[in-house]
């Protein structure tokens, strides 16, 4: 994999998936494989550290149940369209390959289980957010991301009300796909899983097509 169009838009990949699918993991390894391949990179993720992502990890840590799903979509919305201008956009002009860490396909799949429309908080996002290229969907049981958080980051994700959340947010994620959508079982060790992924994007035509947002 060598860089083609080093001067051309760039190309926006997407990591999706319940909590404890091995996103962040997979998405280190993956800019190191680009990086050592001469490619420029930019890592993101949202929620972000602006202002309405930090207000909602501070909501999230005194429990979300206190504002409505509503209130909570349009917070993750403000928060993308702050996202979109000034890191996703600038970094997809100069080129760059984004690696994003969860977007609206989140919001749809988690608000989405709180009993909002799907299809609506998909066309609310894409009126302002780019298509992105490609979506890797890590797709994992619940137990087993449940069992990864407790081992893996030492946290105890109480309960079974999460379990039942997370198979609901993980049947939403399945009901999804189309163009770029890219499911990876992530069952596997970490070391399969990345080369699933650089398999797949190599496999996908992703350096040579034009970007889906180019415009
Ligand atoms: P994180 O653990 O990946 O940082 O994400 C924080 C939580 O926020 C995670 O449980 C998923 C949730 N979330 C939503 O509910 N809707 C969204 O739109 C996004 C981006 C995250």
């Amino acid at each position: 994999m060598t860089p083609t169009h080093p001067s051309t838009y760039g190309k926006l990949i997407v990591f999706e998936g319940i909590d404890g699918t091995g996103k962040s993991t997979q998405i280190k390894g993956l800019a190191d494989y680009l990086t050592g391949h001469g490619y420029s990179v930019t890592l993101l993720r949202e929620p972000t550290d602006g202002p309405h992502g930090r207000r909602i990890r501070q909501l999230a840590t005194a429990g979300l149940d206190g504002i409505s799903a509503e209130e909570e979509c349009e917070l993750f919305r403000l928060d993308r369209v702050e996202d979109v201008a000034r890191n996703i956009r600038p970094a997809l002009e100069r080129g760059d390959i984004v690696l994003l860490d969860r977007y609206y396909f989140s919001t749809m799949a988690y608000q989405g289980a709180r009993g909002l429309d799907m299809d609506q908080i998909r066309r609310a996002n894409e009126a302002f957010a780019p298509i992105p290229d490609r979506v890797l969907y890590l797709d994992l049981a619940p137990e087993a991301s449940i069992e990864r958080i407790r081992s893996g980051r030492g946290e105890t994700p109480n309960l079974f009300e999460r379990r039942e959340f997370l198979e609901t947010v993980r049947a939403n994620y399945q009901s999804f796909g189309g163009d770029g959508w890219i499911p990876i079982d992530a069952s596997r060790s970490r070391e399969e899983v990345l080369r699933e992924i650089i398999q797949a994007l190599e496999a996908s035509d992703l350096w040579t097509a034009p970007s889906l947002d180019a415009k």
